[in-house]
């Protein structure tokens, strides 16, 4: 008997896989790659588990053809793959990197030979190190320099690119770059950090611009944001549930959809900076008409307002939060001890469909970790992954059936990578890499998405 086909998908659901430059490509000093702020960061010790750096990842760089062969045999209909920014513009400035360009045009050409859709994300995370060492995203030319670095992405792959990003996750860039301090270039200043918002903030706005300048229609631009979907313990933290959606949420959607920053974000973080970085015409350069918003979703959040003191860290990602508390949620637990629960996806969705309704929606990334092991036998049995998977892709078809227009979705990872401050420890990949050989290995949840890829539908769990 065959399995009953639980949840059927949309015709023309963009089906996908993602990663990021950094995390797979390797070759870190090859072909005139400059150096970016993640290979100062990775080799500082004591900044990534047990000092690994993506000197070498995946190899990715030097093992495309192999890489191209799973995506086609997955069959997928797109690919996210991030453009490193100091390969091919080293030291972020003007001069063209031909050698790097030409990396990412064997990867297009490679892709459209197969039928694979090209997602290029313009920035994940790989700030060329000059530009840090002159200010970093606190400084306002950083954003002038991501403008001039779409704008030559533009022109250099935009006769095949089709679907762009703008920037991956600014939460952590800025949160996690300037307040936390855990990623790269791991500065620990809240008032750069909100300075460092508002800089890729304005930079998106440019590079949007750029795009449709020089990319050829119909280029479809998109941002991606990992949104949290912010619960509280009881309605008397209605306050901290706000608190924490201005900071994560608003202060990005704010002004790239409506064009303004959200007062509250404002006044609540007075004491810490005045936002006179914010030039007058910025908050609607940032407001750029979009094709589609790129969601990134892995947990919800749950907080509660604190009792009695303050705690607010001065190496807080959560800046002027210190009444917060952000409570651990009942498992079952990824192994990054991220609470599974895919409720908060079709609930996250249906609220940015009722905000934006013209909006279309694309999960960019989705997906889990868990203590991989490739079997005697050759195999893995990642069931747990196949579990979240199907939970959170049933999830999406719920939020469709409830009304919200959801494009596309892309697993996150194609592979196992290097998961920044985790170092290799952490697999999210369907497809299983093993640390000394780099040999790759399809896990169950590869075979099972490229059923649900050719099927349309994500099958019955019996
Ligand atoms: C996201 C990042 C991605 C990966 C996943 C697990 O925040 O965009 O690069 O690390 O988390």
């Amino acid at each position: 008997m065959p399995t009953t086909p639980a949840r059927a998908f949309p015709e023309d659901f963009l089906w996908g896989t993602a990663t990021a430059a950094y995390q797979v490509e390797g070759a870190a000093a090859e072909d005139g790659r400059g150096p970016s702020i993640w290979d100062t960061f990775s080799h500082t010790p004591g900044r990534v588990d047990h000092g690994d750096t993506g000197d070498v990842a995946c190899d990715h760089y030097h093992r495309l053809e192999e890489d191209l062969g799973i995506l086609a045999r997955l069959g997928v209909g797109a690919y996210r793959f991030s453009i490193s920014w100091p390969r091919v513009l080293p030291g972020g400035g003007d001069r063209l990197n031909r050698r790097g360009l030409d990396f990412y045009s064997r990867l297009v050409d490679g892709l459209l030979e197969r039928g694979v859709a090209p997602v290029a994300t313009l920035y994940h995370w790989d700030l060329p190190q000059e530009l840090e060492d002159a200010g970093g995203w606190p400084h306002r030319d950083t954003a002038l320099r991501f403008a001039e670095y779409a704008h030559r992405m533009g022109k250099a792959l935009g006769d095949r690119v089709h679907t762009w990003i703008t920037l991956n996750e600014p939460w952590c860039s800025a949160y996690l770059g300037y307040a936390s301090g855990v990623h790269a270039p791991g500065r620990t200043d809240p008032a750069g950090a909100l300075a460092a918002v508002h800089h890729l903030n304005l930079g998106h706005g440019l590079a949007v611009q750029a795009l449709r300048a020089t990319a050829a229609p119909p280029a479809r631009v998109a941002v991606t944001l990992n949104l949290h979907h912010v619960r509280g313990v009881s309605e008397r933290d209605a306050e901290a549930v706000r608190r924490v959606d201005a900071l994560a949420n608003r202060a990005f959607l704010g002004p790239m959809l409506d064009g303004a920053y959200p007062p509250d974000l404002i006044e609540a973080t007075a004491s810490v900076t005045d936002w006179s970085f914010v030039h007058d015409s910025d908050e609607a350069t940032a407001c750029q008409a979009l094709d589609l918003l790129g969601v990134n979703y892995y947990s919800p959040v749950l907080v509660r307002a604190r009792d009695g003191e303050t705690a607010d860290g001065p190496a807080s990602p959560w800046i002027a939060c210190g009444d917060v508390e952000f409570v651990r949620q009942p498992g079952p637990y990824t192994e990054m001890g991220w609470s599974i629960d895919e409720t908060g996806l079709t609930e996250l969705l249906l609220r940015l469909h009722g905000d934006h309704p013209s909006l279309p929606l694309m999960i960019t990334e989705n997906g889990a970790a868990f203590a991989d092991v490739l079997d005697g036998d050759g195999r893995v049995r990642d069931e747990r992954r196949v579990d979240y998977l199907r939970r959170h892709l049933t999830a999406v078809a719920d939020a469709i059936d409830a009304g919200a227009d959801v494009r596309g979705y892309f697993v996150w990872s194609l592979m196992d990578n290097f998961e920044w401050a985790h170092g290799y420890a952490k697999r999210f990949g369907i497809v299983y890499v093993d640390r000394e050989t780099l040999d790759r290995t399809w896990k169950d949840s590869a075979h099972w998405y490229r059923d649900v890829v050719a099927t349309g539908t994500v099958p019955d769990p019996s």
